[in-house]
């Protein structure tokens, strides 16, 4: 069979991080074309858009594998859980995932997290107006993450721009293969000293897991490591940016949360439905498939589109409606099955204190009158930045 792929820049242009809609192509595509070989800079790779189809590859690890990953991102990475399968990747999924349990974490995380989320709206508040990407969703989930792994503060910045630079691979792979020397060279000497003098950092419990005899070698630690830099801080801020972005842009749904607080986990999952932080994820097929009638030979790549899956309006009625009041979602931003998000509840309750303490403090927040703002990007999704205003409320808060 001869392939003729369509261009990756006929479907989505030539700018995928500023890409505001990708949504009436995914809508075309679920309709007429929901398998589609797409030419991509590294090659080709089916688009698969359906939610059925979307979710199916994520279940059936045995048909769709995520050795995948080892050509993309596990070039930066090194090796870690995302490119693994089967009994290799159980194994590894049991020494790491223990350790991101909010639990397992540092002395009372929620209130370590909201003391983070007051001391940002501190260095705004009495301005009356802020951009809350900015000042808020980009640094908060990073200033979390740093001190979940026991970073050093002066570090923290350095650390989040060889985050950007591991993801941006594709676009420039030298400074990508660059930033994930220089994050070993960073990270190596605290493996060291948390190997000889443990604390309650999470790179402690890392470097001293064990399951059944097991443990991580310091390449596997360091490995992980750079997963969880890009997983801790590109992913949550786009959860928290997108949520805002669909309260502030719906009013009433704003001042219906902000009267009542506990219905911020709704809006969450709505969010994350609606314009989901990680909006592809890729497999590569183990053997011959079918999806939707169509034929994928083994050896294939597979690239699939969570962002339209979560859009499909074969599962979603009103899909591109955010709406806080929908039934439980059967969205898959978070994957599905053996792979599923192995920090989805950490990202939750780091995304559910931060609205909760920016309604708090900040209770008749609204866009910035006469200032543009627009959920953007492919690959990751999340608002370019969120000017608002508001009149600030001044809170005694008793600090962890
Ligand atoms: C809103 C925030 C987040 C979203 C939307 C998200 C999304 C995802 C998705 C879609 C996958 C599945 C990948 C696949 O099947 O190929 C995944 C896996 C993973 N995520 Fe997250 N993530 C988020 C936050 C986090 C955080 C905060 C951490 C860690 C602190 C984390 C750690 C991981 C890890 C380690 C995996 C790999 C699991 C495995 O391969 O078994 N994620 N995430």
């Amino acid at each position: 069979m001869t392939l003729h792929p369509v261009p990756g820049t006929e479907l989505f242009g030539n700018d995928p991080l500023g890409l505001r809609d990708p949504y009436a192509v995914y809508r075309r595509l679920r309709r007429d074309r929901p398998v589609l070989p797409v030419g991509m800079i590294f090659g080709t790779t089916w688009l698969v858009t359906r939610h059925d189809d979307v979710r199916e590859a994520l279940r059936n690890d045995a048909l769709f594998s995520n050795r995948s990953n080892a050509k993309g991102i596990g070039l930066v990475m090194g090796r870690t859980i995302i490119e693994m399968d089967g009994a290799e990747h159980l194994r590894h999924r049991s020494l790491v995932t223990p350790s991101l349990a909010p639990r397992a974490l540092r002395g009372d995380f929620p209130t370590l997290v909201a003391d983070i989320a007051h001391e940002l709206i501190d260095g705004f508040a009495e301005r009356g107006r802020a951009d809350l990407v900015a000042e808020f969703s980009f640094v908060y989930p990073l200033k979390v993450f740093a001190r979940i792994l026991g970073l050093p503060e002066q570090d923290w910045a350095e650390v989040h721009r060889w985050a950007i630079d591991l993801i941006g691979i594709a676009r420039d792979p030298a400074t990508g293969l660059a930033a994930s020397r220089t994050l070993a060279a960073y990270l190596q000497p605290l493996l060291d000293e948390r190997r000889a003098e443990p604390t309650a950092d999470l790179i402690s419990r890392l470097v001293h897991a064990e399951v059944a005899g097991c443990r991580l070698s310091d390449e596997e630690v360091v490995s992980f490591l750079r997963l969880l830099v890009v997983a801790g801080a590109e992913t949550t801020y786009h959860l928290i940016g997108s949520a805002l972005y669909g309260l502030l842009t719906h009013p009433e749904q704003l001042a219906e949360v902000a009267a009542d607080p506990s219905l911020v986990p709704a809006v969450l999952a709505e969010a994350l439905r609606w314009e989901s932080p990680v909006q592809i994820v890729t497999r590569e097929t183990a053997q011959a498939v079918t999806l939707s009638g169509v034929e994928v030979p083994a050896a294939e790549s597979l690239t699939l589109a969570i962002g339209s899956a979560n859009r499909d309006e074969t599962r979603f009625e009103a899909p591109d409606r955010f709406d806080l009041h929908r039934a439980p979602s059967e969205h898959v931003a978070f994957g599905y099955g053996k792979h599923y998000c192995a920090g989805s509840r950490l990202a939750e309750l780091e995304a559910r204190v931060a609205l909760e303490a920016l309604l708090e403090r900040l209770p008749d927040v609204r866009l910035e009158a006469g200032t543009e703002c627009a959920v953007v990007g492919l690959a990751f999704r999340g608002p370019d930045r969120l000017p608002v205003r508001f009149h600030a409320k001044t809170l005694a808060r008793a600090s962890a």
